[in-house]
């Protein structure tokens, strides 16, 4: 595996590769990585010749300079994570390559990027649109992989790949959970002893509430129970807990197409992101 750090030099690699006719899977991430993380490597190396991991913690989608700080930097580590998959790059480029002095664009996805993640931080997915669409030109990636674990983000990058004519296909890929159900996120690192116990209550709360919604029960009606469940346990502010359509993200009272629902709640200074999908009833 090369560690590439200047787009130059990678242009270089992708230019001979898809000269020889090769396809190219990307796989973004701002590292730290776990087992999601790599479930999505695992993907790109089945369905492509050639496998480019990025590692960008990208200061555009960080709307509290506390969590950008904050957040997990294990270079090293990540390098030895991925050596099993015989990834071709981990690209980790220098700030410059991404935001050279005089950046002046802004990519911004209506629609999508509204409520839920984008109403509780602002700019967030203006910082992910600008960073992904940087990423899969630079990479020149015929395939992309997300998790669904974000997957407001994936609707995200699923309507920019569409709407700016880029070439590269983007691939959603299931939520990889602890064995307790709760959604490996880098951020679980920073939950103490008591609150990592207590933490997959947030997708017990979701099961449960997906099947009653599956047999046709309105969502307000289920909101109290949960609401009420996840205070006892001892969660913090709940930012939001929404049923959306699958398709388009338009909110809905009860899952009469295909549905998620979504969930953003606070945890011991940790803010917790799930969601699961509902079947049409
Ligand atoms: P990051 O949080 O590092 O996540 C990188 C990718 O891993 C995303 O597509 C995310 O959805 C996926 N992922 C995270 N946890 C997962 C899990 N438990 N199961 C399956 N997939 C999981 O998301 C970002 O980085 C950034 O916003 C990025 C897209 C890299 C742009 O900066």
């Amino acid at each position: 595996m090369r560690i590439i750090r200047s787009k130059a030099a990678l242009r270089t690699l992708t230019d001979e590769w898809l000269r020889g006719g090769e396809t190219i899977g990307v796989v973004p991430t701002m590292g730290a990585l776990h087992a999601g993380h790599l479930s999505l490597v695992g993907e790109a190396k089945a369905k492509t010749d050639r496998v480019i991991v990025t590692l960008f913690v990208n200061p555009r989608q960080f709307n509290n300079p506390d969590d950008l700080e904050n957040y997990p930097r294990t270079e090293d580590s990540d390098a030895i994570k991925l050596a099993p998959f015989a990834v071709d790059v981990l690209y980790i480029p220098d700030p410059d390559q991404i935001y050279p002095d005089g950046f002046a664009i802004n990519i911004s996805v209506s629609g999508v990027s509204e409520g839920l993640c984008g109403a509780a931080r602002p700019g967030h997915f203006d910082g992910v649109a600008t960073v992904v669409s940087k990423l899969l030109l630079q990479t020149a990636a015929d395939e992309a992989f997300f998790g669904e674990k974000d997957y407001q983000q994936l609707q995200v990058v699923t309507r920019l790949a569409k709407d700016l004519d880029l070439k590269t296909k983007i691939i959603g890929c299931e939520t990889v959970r602890e064995p307790d159900g709760l959604a490996m996120s880098s951020r679980n690192l920073r939950l103490g002893t008591e609150a990592r116990k207590v933490a997959p209550v947030v997708h017990h709360v979701l099961q449960d509430m997906a099947g009653k919604l599956s047999q046709g029960a309105p969502l307000s009606t289920l909101l109290p129970d949960a609401q009420q469940k996840l205070k006892a346990a001892g969660f913090g502010t709940l930012d939001y807990l929404e049923l959306r359509s699958a398709e388009g993200l338009d909110p809905l009272e009860t899952a009469d197409r295909p549905a998620r629902l979504f969930i953003a709640v606070w945890l011991d200074g940790v803010r917790l992101i799930d969601n699961i999908a509902i079947p049409a009833t």
